[in-house]
């Protein structure tokens, strides 16, 4: 191994990482905003040394990329390890590294053990850096791996506000920011076999002055779509350190000469300029780096979704009529839901069954597909294919199929039970199974569900979720022009590995447009519109039981992937109107909505909310209010991301809401177009009337 540099820069787009590597061990000491190329690292980094106290090893360890207890760190080591229930002491030693512009792979040893770690961190195009641990054991005695974490990342000084979610079903990613207290103690696991609602696996950190266009601001994720563990701990002299990694269960990885352990990637994205441009970074990674290329492009076409239009009361004349009505509407994709298969006339039976229900379709699935196709559609189906219903054939034929514990009750979820994937007859059956359905019919688009958490879990979730990958891997390779969703129970698993092999998510089963909102905008930090499902629901809402026109529920729809999920045979002739005329202006604008890119409007009123998307000369703006707005004269709205020097013009998009439009001041001059200049559309606005719940505008914005 070549003699270690005692400085290592890695730079990405608008950001900079420096290791100090000259105590032998890797510690990260900048990360942050680009620095010039000028800027020498170990100044940098003697800069930042501090003496020792009274309190503490002589030998200081830093938290570096590694930390080890044995070493004296007095925080979560990164790696664990015992063998037969004895925790044996890891101290690794950096030996080497080695890398290039792009990415930099530490090598660290603990010789007594003869275990290594590869701790590799890459800088990608879009400005994100992503890290991924490898664990190599060489010894004769396997051990078990207790703990590793995907990253220990000591936090920068400025990052003194934390933001992390929480949830439930039809409540995902609500969004509390704290201040990173002198003595915090923060810690966030999951123990479902999926991230679950509350997205702990999606962190934001953020200087105190921090706000939508200023400010520092930190995005750390874990791509792992099974359970994880993170903890955030402020040691005794101030640093913050953040450690992160999926949850390894005890004896649930056994490490040996064959079997080394790759934990799953962390990601990571820096803003000197606040959370737009860190969303800009996050986004520009997901379309670019993570989506599954050949459909990184194309226009995302409109759902009609039949879950919320017919539940499980399926039948071919209904599905028949229900697909004219959405081909009426301007629908370009009709995806069947729930209910098709087997006996499946409620949630109790027939998962694993996956054959076309003869009662509901007598002459075929094809009879309908071919009339969707006769529609200019294209055919889209549901499938769960993870899970087992005790009254099916297939567990009365595989009853040992399942995750279960030997003399425990199999406690069921929504009635069901989960396949183990560990097992390789088990995921070649699925394989062969969803393989047949896409060779039989012409299905464009499947969409994957997964309605209950794993339990038990007899050797954890590890192996579960990453046989899970094979299998979506392998179907892709054979089906590759098969679109894939990812929905459990709306967004109980969306993560960055998964949208590697899907193209869409499921952001919610509340289609509350009020709700909604405010679900999409903790997902909207993250991931970008153009693979964020958002439908058109029922009004009253069937989870909230709220009432809201069909003007506000379309426009809120088109930000996002658009669909329809409700049975247009219910709504009167004028709201099919405004549904359709939605349609017609989000396939106007899709390509804006979906590549450009968005900037969160901000307003003092609490119940104003909105995004600005900006692509070259155009840009889009949903401003919407939820509750009474505080003044009659609202704030006026501020559009940021344009050139302050080009002039603009800006029309407000008809439909307009009818209420509020009463109150628009000269309303022909804002469907003609008002003149105005980026810079005044920054710092000066439009001003709108929006006093009223359930009111929303669209305002376009283009170049002359
Ligand atoms: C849960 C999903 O989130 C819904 O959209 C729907 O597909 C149901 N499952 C069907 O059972």
């Amino acid at each position: 191994m070549p003699t270690t540099p005692s400085t290592w820069r890695l730079d990405a787009p608008a950001t900079t990482l420096i290791f100090d590597l000259s105590r032998g061990v890797a510690e990260l000491a900048y990360l942050g905003p680009g620095l010039p190329p000028e800027q020498n690292a170990s100044v940098l980094c003697g800069a930042l040394q501090r003496g020792a106290h009274e309190s503490e090893p002589d030998e200081r360890i830093p938290p570096s990329i590694l930390p080890c207890i044995e070493a004296g760190y007095a925080g979560s080591p990164a790696v664990e390890i015992a063998r037969a229930g004895h925790q044996l002491a890891l101290r690794a030693e950096s030996v080497g590294v080695e890398g290039d512009d792009a990415a930099v792979t530490f090598h660290l040893v603990d010789p007594a053990l003869t275990l290594s770690v590869e701790s590799r961190w890459s800088a990608r195009h879009s400005g994100v850096i992503e890290v991924s641990q490898r664990v190599n054991f060489e010894g004769e005695d396997p051990v078990q791996l207790l703990r590793c974490a995907s990253l220990v990342l000591p936090l920068p000084r400025w990052a003194t506000h934390v933001t992390q979610f929480s949830g439930r079903w039809a409540a995902e990613m609500h969004a509390t920011r704290s201040e990173i207290s002198r003595s915090a103690r923060l810690h966030g696991e999951t123990q479902g076999g999926t991230p679950g609602f509350s997205g702990g696996q999606w962190l934001l950190f953020e200087s105190a002055d921090s706000t939508e266009h200023y400010g520092l601001s930190l995005a750390v994720h874990l791509a792992w779509s099974g359970d994880h563990t993170w903890t955030l701990r402020v040691d005794p002299d101030g640093r913050a350190v953040l450690s992160i990694g999926a949850r390894i269960r005890p004896g649930e990885i056994v490490l040996s000469r064959h079997h080394p352990f790759v934990a799953p990637s962390a990601v990571i994205a820096v803003s000197s300029s606040g959370r737009a441009a860190l969303r800009q970074t996050l986004h520009r990674h997901v379309l670019d780096e993570r989506l599954p290329q050949a459909f990184s492009r194309a226009p995302r076409k409109v759902h009609l979704n039949t879950w919320e239009a017919c539940g499980f009361a399926l039948s071919l004349p209904k599905l028949k009529s229900l697909a004219e009505q959405a081909a009426e509407l301007g629908i370009e994709r009709f995806i069947l839901d729930d209910g098709w298969f087997s006996g499946r006339r409620n949630d109790r039976s027939s998962l694993g069954d996956w054959n076309p229900s003869v009662d509901v379709f007598p002459e075929g699935l094809e009879s309908l597909i071919r009339h969707v196709e006769s529609l200019a559609m294209d055919f889209g189906l549901w499938i769960e294919p993870e899970m087992v219903s005790p009254d099916s054939a297939l567990y009365r034929a595989h009853p040992d199929w399942c995750l279960a514990v030997e003399g425990l009750p199999r406690a069921t979820q929504r009635h069901q039970l989960v396949l183990d994937l560990t097992r390789a007859d088990v995921t070649d059956h699925l394989y062969n199974v969803i393989d047949q359905l896409l060779r039989r019919y012409s299905i464009a688009a499947l969409k994957w569900d997964h309605n209950r958490e794993l339990f038990p879990i007899p050797s954890g979730s590890i192996g579960q979720t990453q046989a899970l990958y094979r299998l979506l891997d392998r179907l892709r390779e054979t089906h590759p022009k098969v679109e894939i969703e990812t929905c459990a129970s709306g967004g109980g698993r969306v993560d960055y590995a998964l949208l590697s092999r899907c193209t869409r998510f499921w952001a919610s089963d509340n289609n509350d447009p009020i709700e909604r909102l405010r679900i999409n905008r903790s997902w909207l930090q993250f991931l970008p519109l153009r693979i964020l499902g958002h439908h058109v629901g029922p009004s009253p809402n069937p989870i909230t039981g709220r009432m809201l026109s069909m003007d506000f529920r379309a426009k809120t729809a088109m930000f996002g992937h658009m669909g329809v999920e409700a049975d247009p045979s219910t709504m009167s002739e004028d709201d099919r109107q405004t549904l359709s005329a939605h349609i017609a202006l989000y396939k106007e604008w899709r390509d804006v909505i979906h590549h450009g890119s968005v900037y969160e409007l901000c307003s003092s009123d609490e119940g104003a909310a909105g995004w600005f998307v900006v692509q070259m000369n155009r840009g889009l703006a949903l401003i919407t209010q939820s509750l009474f707005a505080q003044h009659f004269e609202a704030e006026p709205i501020r559009l940021h991301g344009l050139e302050p020097y080009q002039r603009y013009c800006v029309r407000l998009l008809t439909p307009w809401p009818e209420h509020p439009a009463r109150y628009l001041n000269s309303p022909q001059v804002w469907r003609e177009g008002v003149r105005m200049t980026g810079a005044a559309l920054a710092y000066s606005g439009i001003s709108l009337p929006r006093r009223l719940p359930g009111t929303a505008w669209l305002i376009a914005v283009e170049a002359e």
